[in-house]
Protein backbone atom coordinates (compact mmCIF):
# COMPACT_ATOMS: atom_id res chain seq x y z
CA UNK A 1 0.00 0.00 0.00
CA UNK A 2 0.90 3.55 -0.82
CA UNK A 3 1.53 5.87 2.51
CA UNK A 4 -1.15 8.23 1.11
CA UNK A 5 -3.25 5.43 1.22
CA UNK A 6 -2.69 4.12 4.26
CA UNK A 7 -2.84 7.91 5.61
CA UNK A 8 -6.42 8.33 4.04
CA UNK A 9 -7.15 5.51 5.95
CA UNK A 10 -6.23 6.47 9.08
CA UNK A 11 -7.99 9.43 8.50
CA UNK A 12 -11.43 7.61 8.29
CA UNK A 13 -10.49 5.40 11.23
CA UNK A 14 -9.96 8.43 13.39
CA UNK A 15 -13.56 9.67 13.10
CA UNK A 16 -15.37 7.08 13.22
CA UNK A 17 -13.37 5.53 16.37
CA UNK A 18 -13.51 9.50 18.43
CA UNK A 19 -9.49 9.69 18.05
CA UNK A 20 -7.81 12.54 18.84
CA UNK A 21 -4.02 12.07 17.06
CA UNK A 22 -1.19 14.17 19.22
CA UNK A 23 2.13 14.09 17.45
CA UNK A 24 5.60 15.48 18.96
CA UNK A 25 7.26 17.23 15.96
CA UNK A 26 10.08 15.08 16.32
CA UNK A 27 7.83 12.69 14.65
CA UNK A 28 8.22 11.46 11.19
CA UNK A 29 6.25 13.70 8.55
CA UNK A 30 3.87 11.24 7.34
CA UNK A 31 2.79 11.28 11.11
CA UNK A 32 2.62 14.61 11.25
CA UNK A 33 -0.07 14.79 8.42
CA UNK A 34 -2.54 12.56 9.78
CA UNK A 35 -2.06 13.74 13.34
CA UNK A 36 -4.48 16.78 14.86
CA UNK A 37 -2.29 18.54 16.70
CA UNK A 38 1.62 18.09 16.19
CA UNK A 39 3.90 20.42 18.73
CA UNK A 40 6.30 20.65 21.76
CA UNK A 41 5.86 19.41 24.78
CA UNK A 42 4.34 22.31 26.38
CA UNK A 43 1.91 22.86 23.69
CA UNK A 44 0.80 18.86 24.08
CA UNK A 45 0.92 19.16 27.37
CA UNK A 46 -1.38 22.21 26.90
CA UNK A 47 -3.79 20.69 23.85
CA UNK A 48 -4.40 17.66 26.42
CA UNK A 49 -6.34 20.03 28.95
CA UNK A 50 -8.64 20.60 25.94
CA UNK A 51 -8.95 17.65 24.65
CA UNK A 52 -12.89 16.68 23.79
CA UNK A 53 -12.50 13.55 22.04
CA UNK A 54 -12.93 10.12 24.45
CA UNK A 55 -9.99 8.40 23.22
CA UNK A 56 -6.16 9.98 22.56
CA UNK A 57 -3.45 8.20 20.71
CA UNK A 58 0.32 9.86 21.69
CA UNK A 59 2.59 9.48 18.76
CA UNK A 60 6.11 10.07 21.00
CA UNK A 61 7.60 8.94 24.12
CA UNK A 62 6.13 7.18 26.52
CA UNK A 63 5.99 10.34 29.06
CA UNK A 64 4.23 12.38 26.32
CA UNK A 65 1.54 9.57 26.88
CA UNK A 66 1.75 9.78 30.75
CA UNK A 67 1.38 13.23 31.07
CA UNK A 68 -1.89 13.36 28.83
CA UNK A 69 -3.45 9.99 30.89
CA UNK A 70 -2.49 12.42 34.27
CA UNK A 71 -4.33 15.50 32.56
CA UNK A 72 -7.47 13.58 31.44
CA UNK A 73 -7.58 10.60 33.73
CA UNK A 74 -11.40 9.22 32.28
CA UNK A 75 -9.57 9.27 29.02
CA UNK A 76 -8.17 5.82 27.08
CA UNK A 77 -4.98 7.23 26.09
CA UNK A 78 -2.69 4.87 23.79
CA UNK A 79 0.97 5.18 22.97
CA UNK A 80 1.40 3.98 19.62
CA UNK A 81 4.47 2.14 19.91
CA UNK A 82 5.51 0.38 23.56
CA UNK A 83 9.06 0.50 22.91
CA UNK A 84 9.02 4.51 22.52
CA UNK A 85 11.02 5.35 26.02
CA UNK A 86 12.83 8.75 26.47
CA UNK A 87 16.11 7.42 27.81
CA UNK A 88 16.68 10.96 29.59
CA UNK A 89 13.24 10.38 31.64
CA UNK A 90 14.13 6.94 32.73
CA UNK A 91 17.57 8.30 33.69
CA UNK A 92 16.66 8.95 38.35
CA UNK A 93 14.35 6.95 40.28
CA UNK A 94 12.42 8.57 43.11
CA UNK A 95 14.94 7.40 45.84
CA UNK A 96 17.75 9.16 44.03
CA UNK A 97 15.72 12.34 43.92
CA UNK A 98 14.59 12.00 47.64
CA UNK A 99 18.30 11.56 48.64
CA UNK A 100 18.93 14.60 46.76
CA UNK A 101 16.28 16.50 48.53
CA UNK A 102 17.35 15.56 52.30
CA UNK A 103 20.72 17.06 50.89
CA UNK A 104 19.21 20.26 50.42
CA UNK A 105 15.61 20.39 52.06
CA UNK A 106 15.28 24.22 51.24
CA UNK A 107 15.49 23.86 47.70
CA UNK A 108 12.36 22.78 44.69
CA UNK A 109 12.45 20.52 43.06
CA UNK A 110 12.19 21.42 39.31
CA UNK A 111 11.08 18.49 36.93
CA UNK A 112 12.09 19.05 33.02
CA UNK A 113 8.16 16.96 31.60
CA UNK A 114 10.85 14.39 30.24
CA UNK A 115 10.66 12.47 33.77
CA UNK A 116 8.81 9.47 34.74
CA UNK A 117 4.90 9.96 36.25
CA UNK A 118 6.04 8.01 39.31
CA UNK A 119 9.21 10.60 39.35
CA UNK A 120 7.02 13.35 39.05
CA UNK A 121 5.49 12.28 42.58
CA UNK A 122 8.49 13.92 44.61
CA UNK A 123 8.31 17.05 42.47
CA UNK A 124 7.16 20.49 43.08
CA UNK A 125 6.87 22.17 38.94
CA UNK A 126 7.39 20.62 36.06
CA UNK A 127 9.16 22.70 33.15
CA UNK A 128 9.07 22.25 29.35
CA UNK A 129 12.34 23.68 27.38
CA UNK A 130 9.71 25.96 25.46
CA UNK A 131 8.55 27.30 29.81
CA UNK A 132 11.16 26.59 32.06
CA UNK A 133 12.67 30.11 32.07
CA UNK A 134 9.24 31.68 32.34
CA UNK A 135 7.81 29.61 34.74
CA UNK A 136 10.89 29.05 37.28
CA UNK A 137 11.08 32.68 37.25
CA UNK A 138 8.00 33.29 38.30
CA UNK A 139 7.93 30.42 40.82
CA UNK A 140 7.54 31.55 44.57
CA UNK A 141 10.81 29.99 45.37
CA UNK A 142 14.94 31.12 44.67
CA UNK A 143 16.64 27.41 45.34
CA UNK A 144 15.99 24.52 42.99
CA UNK A 145 17.23 21.23 42.02
CA UNK A 146 16.93 20.84 38.49
CA UNK A 147 16.15 17.35 37.33
CA UNK A 148 17.32 15.50 35.23
CA UNK A 149 18.80 17.35 32.45
CA UNK A 150 21.90 19.38 33.43
CA UNK A 151 22.67 21.50 30.10
CA UNK A 152 18.97 22.96 29.72
CA UNK A 153 19.45 23.48 33.58
CA UNK A 154 22.74 24.90 32.99
CA UNK A 155 20.63 27.52 30.33
CA UNK A 156 17.53 27.80 32.29
CA UNK A 157 20.50 29.39 35.40
CA UNK A 158 22.04 31.60 33.18
CA UNK A 159 19.18 33.04 32.41
CA UNK A 160 18.36 33.33 35.54
CA UNK A 161 20.89 34.41 37.94
CA UNK A 162 19.19 35.92 40.76
CA UNK A 163 18.35 32.75 41.57
CA UNK A 164 20.20 29.11 42.63
CA UNK A 165 20.25 25.83 41.09
CA UNK A 166 21.84 22.33 41.98
CA UNK A 167 21.96 20.70 38.65
CA UNK A 168 22.68 16.88 38.48
CA UNK A 169 24.21 14.50 35.76
CA UNK A 170 21.34 13.69 33.62
CA UNK A 171 20.69 14.90 29.94
CA UNK A 172 18.94 13.73 26.28
CA UNK A 173 21.76 11.32 24.78
CA UNK A 174 20.69 12.97 21.08
CA UNK A 175 21.65 16.12 22.13
CA UNK A 176 24.41 15.50 23.94
CA UNK A 177 26.32 13.86 21.25
CA UNK A 178 26.69 17.17 19.31
CA UNK A 179 29.93 18.91 20.41
CA UNK A 180 31.91 22.58 19.37
CA UNK A 181 33.62 20.44 16.89
CA UNK A 182 30.08 19.61 15.01
CA UNK A 183 29.62 23.59 15.28
CA UNK A 184 32.98 24.22 13.59
CA UNK A 185 32.04 22.48 10.79
CA UNK A 186 28.45 23.33 10.05
CA UNK A 187 29.85 26.99 10.20
CA UNK A 188 32.14 26.33 7.51
CA UNK A 189 30.09 24.88 5.48
CA UNK A 190 27.44 27.21 6.05
CA UNK A 191 28.87 30.75 6.34
CA UNK A 192 25.79 32.85 5.76
CA UNK A 193 23.59 30.73 7.88
CA UNK A 194 22.33 31.21 11.41
CA UNK A 195 22.32 28.99 14.46
CA UNK A 196 19.27 27.42 16.14
CA UNK A 197 19.78 25.06 18.85
CA UNK A 198 17.84 23.82 21.41
CA UNK A 199 18.50 23.45 25.06
CA UNK A 200 19.01 20.05 25.77
CA UNK A 201 22.67 20.80 23.74
CA UNK A 202 26.17 20.80 25.74
CA UNK A 203 27.04 24.55 26.81
CA UNK A 204 29.89 24.27 24.42
CA UNK A 205 27.68 23.85 21.45
CA UNK A 206 24.65 26.51 23.09
CA UNK A 207 27.00 29.06 23.53
CA UNK A 208 27.70 29.44 19.82
CA UNK A 209 23.94 29.51 18.90
CA UNK A 210 22.55 32.94 17.42
CA UNK A 211 19.23 31.48 18.96
CA UNK A 212 18.62 28.99 21.69
CA UNK A 213 14.88 27.80 21.62
CA UNK A 214 12.43 24.64 22.02
CA UNK A 215 11.36 22.94 18.73
CA UNK A 216 8.42 25.12 18.69
CA UNK A 217 10.98 27.85 19.40
CA UNK A 218 13.20 26.88 16.96
CA UNK A 219 10.49 26.82 14.08
CA UNK A 220 8.91 30.18 14.60
CA UNK A 221 12.57 31.95 14.94
CA UNK A 222 12.70 30.48 11.17
CA UNK A 223 9.74 31.40 10.25
CA UNK A 224 10.08 35.02 11.23
CA UNK A 225 13.19 35.52 10.29
CA UNK A 226 14.39 37.69 7.27
CA UNK A 227 17.98 34.98 7.29
CA UNK A 228 17.89 32.55 4.39
CA UNK A 229 20.18 29.69 6.00
CA UNK A 230 19.91 28.00 9.08
CA UNK A 231 21.88 25.06 10.99
CA UNK A 232 19.07 23.71 13.22
CA UNK A 233 21.08 22.22 16.52
CA UNK A 234 18.24 19.74 17.51
CA UNK A 235 16.97 16.56 16.53
CA UNK A 236 16.84 15.84 12.41
CA UNK A 237 12.68 16.13 12.05
CA UNK A 238 13.21 20.24 12.38
CA UNK A 239 15.09 20.84 10.14
CA UNK A 240 12.60 18.86 7.46
CA UNK A 241 9.60 20.11 8.60
CA UNK A 242 10.93 23.55 7.76
CA UNK A 243 12.32 22.60 4.70
CA UNK A 244 8.75 21.19 3.54
CA UNK A 245 7.04 24.45 5.10
CA UNK A 246 9.43 26.79 3.68
CA UNK A 247 11.50 25.66 0.27
CA UNK A 248 12.90 28.72 -0.47
CA UNK A 249 14.78 28.98 2.82
CA UNK A 250 17.62 25.91 3.35
CA UNK A 251 17.75 24.37 6.72
CA UNK A 252 21.05 22.09 7.67
CA UNK A 253 21.04 19.93 10.09
CA UNK A 254 23.75 20.32 12.78
CA UNK A 255 24.76 16.52 12.19
CA UNK A 256 23.06 13.66 10.38
CA UNK A 257 23.41 11.61 13.63
CA UNK A 258 20.80 14.35 15.46
CA UNK A 259 18.35 11.02 15.33
CA UNK A 260 16.47 10.15 18.26
CA UNK A 261 15.90 6.56 17.56
CA UNK A 262 13.05 6.73 20.25
CA UNK A 263 11.25 9.55 18.40
CA UNK A 264 11.04 7.19 15.32
CA UNK A 265 10.16 4.10 16.54
CA UNK A 266 6.54 4.77 15.20
CA UNK A 267 5.62 4.17 12.37
CA UNK A 268 2.39 5.27 10.48
CA UNK A 269 1.57 1.25 10.03
CA UNK A 270 1.68 1.71 14.24
CA UNK A 271 -1.04 4.36 13.82
CA UNK A 272 -3.18 2.41 11.89
CA UNK A 273 -2.68 -0.67 14.47
CA UNK A 274 -3.39 1.50 17.44
CA UNK A 275 -6.40 2.78 15.92
CA UNK A 276 -7.63 -0.96 15.73
CA UNK A 277 -7.22 -1.60 18.89
CA UNK A 278 -3.07 -2.66 19.29
CA UNK A 279 -1.86 0.31 20.30
CA UNK A 280 -0.70 0.51 24.27
CA UNK A 281 -3.65 2.05 26.80
CA UNK A 282 -1.96 3.82 29.56
CA UNK A 283 -2.69 2.88 32.93
CA UNK A 284 -1.41 4.72 36.22
CA UNK A 285 -2.51 4.38 39.40
CA UNK A 286 -5.07 7.09 41.08
CA UNK A 287 -2.56 7.69 43.82
CA UNK A 288 0.60 8.42 41.13
CA UNK A 289 -1.50 10.65 38.62
CA UNK A 290 -2.81 13.26 41.45
CA UNK A 291 0.29 13.11 43.03
CA UNK A 292 2.15 13.55 39.29
CA UNK A 293 -0.54 16.35 38.05
CA UNK A 294 0.14 19.08 40.77
CA UNK A 295 3.58 19.80 39.59
CA UNK A 296 1.89 19.48 36.06
CA UNK A 297 -0.98 21.75 36.73
CA UNK A 298 1.64 24.44 38.21
CA UNK A 299 3.76 24.15 35.02
CA UNK A 300 0.09 25.10 32.83
CA UNK A 301 -0.86 27.79 35.17
CA UNK A 302 2.73 29.67 35.18
CA UNK A 303 3.02 28.63 31.82
CA UNK A 304 -0.15 30.71 30.42
P1 LIG B 1 10.54 20.15 23.30
O1 LIG B 1 9.42 19.45 22.66
O2 LIG B 1 10.09 20.79 24.58
O3 LIG B 1 11.26 21.09 22.43
O4 LIG B 1 11.57 19.02 23.78
C1 LIG B 1 12.30 18.31 22.88
C2 LIG B 1 12.45 16.92 23.28
O5 LIG B 1 13.53 16.40 23.32
C3 LIG B 1 11.26 16.15 23.57
O6 LIG B 1 11.59 14.89 23.94
FE1 LIG C 1 14.24 11.87 24.99
FE2 LIG C 1 16.15 13.23 23.76
FE3 LIG C 1 14.61 11.62 22.35
FE4 LIG C 1 13.60 13.87 23.35
S1 LIG C 1 15.18 13.70 21.80
S2 LIG C 1 12.68 11.84 23.42
S3 LIG C 1 14.75 14.02 25.26
S4 LIG C 1 16.04 11.01 24.00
Amino acid sequence: MKIRELQDIIVKLKKEKNFLILAHAYQATEIQEIADYVGDSFGLSQQTARIDKQNVLMCGVRFMAETVKILSPEKHVFLANRSAGCPMAEQMDKEFVLAVKEKYPDHSVAAYINTTADLKTVCDVCVTSSSAVEILRKYPADKFIFIPDCNLGAYVANQIPEKQFQLLQGGCPTHARMTAADVLRAKELHPNALFLVHPECKPEVAKQADFIGSTTGIMAFARSSECKEFIIGTEISIAESLSYEMPEKKFYPLSVNLVCQNMKATTLVDVYRSLNGEGEEIFLANDTMQKARKCIDRMIELGE
